[in-house]
């Protein structure tokens, strides 16, 4: 049975200190890489409202503490981190949208483009992907050749073999009846190739050996299965800052194969997750510690 999916017990105190520590680290560094700009700077205001907004930072964290546990340069994971909250800040932005899921909200807040218009929301998701790609080419303690190929497998997972293939899909395909397979490959498209970038990236930062990388990748195809799981399993949930009901006629798994069989599939992917992430760190808690935050309240059903 997967630990992932049951509360942190009390002796993991230490673990929950130290992820607080890097939250905090890399709450500042956006802070200081997303300056609010001129008076009536609108762009700058929306690009730092959407990613300073409280979200839970689970894939800079998943980068960081990967990349701590890999070897790596912590000073370019938290650059690297950045880079990719600003992506997921922009997915975000752009899957409100009235032409999207029509959300009003997200993080608790109006939406972006509620608060800002919908141009300013446009152009602020694609200055947040330019604004990424600009820190990862500008990490200057990263060897060029390594830069390039952390900007190539960022690039991969966003683009049309990435998550905008699977947006698309989901909304063009998403208020049709789709097979539990067709719906994971869209879940793998739109949510789960960030994570494997995540994971990629933070090997390529350290030179890991090609298993570790390997069982890496596994575990990030698994976990971002789990994730978006997750998120539909907690559609109704008003904790989650969104809109309470946004999948309503959308054939999610949760529509197609009803609550329980959801949450017995979320628990195999967490399971299977689990069993790669041990096998790429043999002992190593403390990502699994993050993941116990997100997904604490699984096992219990209470989600
Ligand atoms: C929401 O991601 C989008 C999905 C892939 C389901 P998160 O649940 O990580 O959103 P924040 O960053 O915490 O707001
Ligand atoms: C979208 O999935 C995931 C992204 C890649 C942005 P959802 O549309 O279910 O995400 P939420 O529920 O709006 O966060
Ligand atoms: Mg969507
Ligand atoms: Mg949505
Ligand atoms: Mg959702």
């Amino acid at each position: 049975m997967t630990t992932i999916a049951q509360p942190l017990p009390a002796a993991d105190t230490g673990l929950t200190e130290h992820i607080a520590h890097l939250q905090h680290t890399l709450e500042a560094r956006l802070d200081a890489l997303l300056p609010l700009g001129q008076e009536r700077d609108l762009l700058a205001a929306a690009m730092r409202d959407s990613t300073l907004a409280p979200g839970k930072r689970l894939r800079p964290l998943m980068l960081m503490l990967t990349a701590e546990g890999l070897g790596a340069c912590p000073r370019a994971a938290l650059e690297l981190g950045c880079a990719v909250e600003m992506v997921h800040a922009a997915s975000l932005v752009l899957d409100d949208l009235p032409c999207m899921d029509d959300a009003a909200l997200r993080r608790g807040r109006a939406t972006l483009h509620r608060a800002f218009g919908e141009d300013v929301a446009i152009l602020a998701a694609i200055a947040l992907l330019s604004r990424a790609f600009g820190l990862l080419a500008a990490i200057e303690t990263v060897a060029p050749a390594t830069r390039s190929r952390l900007v190539a497998i960022l690039a991969e997972a966003i683009g049309a073999q990435g998550l905008v293939k699977g947006q698309l899909q989901d909304l063009r395909e998403g208020s049709q009846a789709r097979s539990a397979e067709q719906i994971a490959e869209t879940n793998r498209l739109k949510t789960a190739v960030l994570f494997g970038a995540i994971m990629d990236m933070a090997c390529q930062l350290a030179g890991s050996p090609v298993g570790v990388r390997e069982a890496l990748l596994n575990f990030a195809g698994e976990l971002g299965q789990a994730f978006q799981l997750y998120d539909d399993l907690r559609d109704l949930d008003p904790a989650t800052g969104k809109d309470p009901g946004k999948d309503a006629g959308k054939s999610t798994l949760v529509a197609v194969c009803g609550e329980s069989r959801t949450r017995e599939q979320l628990l195999g992917h967490l399971n299977t997750a689990e069993h790669y992430l041990e096998q790429a760190f043999m002992g190593e808690q403390a990502l699994a510690s993050l993941l116990r935050k997100v997904f604490g309240r699984v096992e219990a059903g209470r989600c």
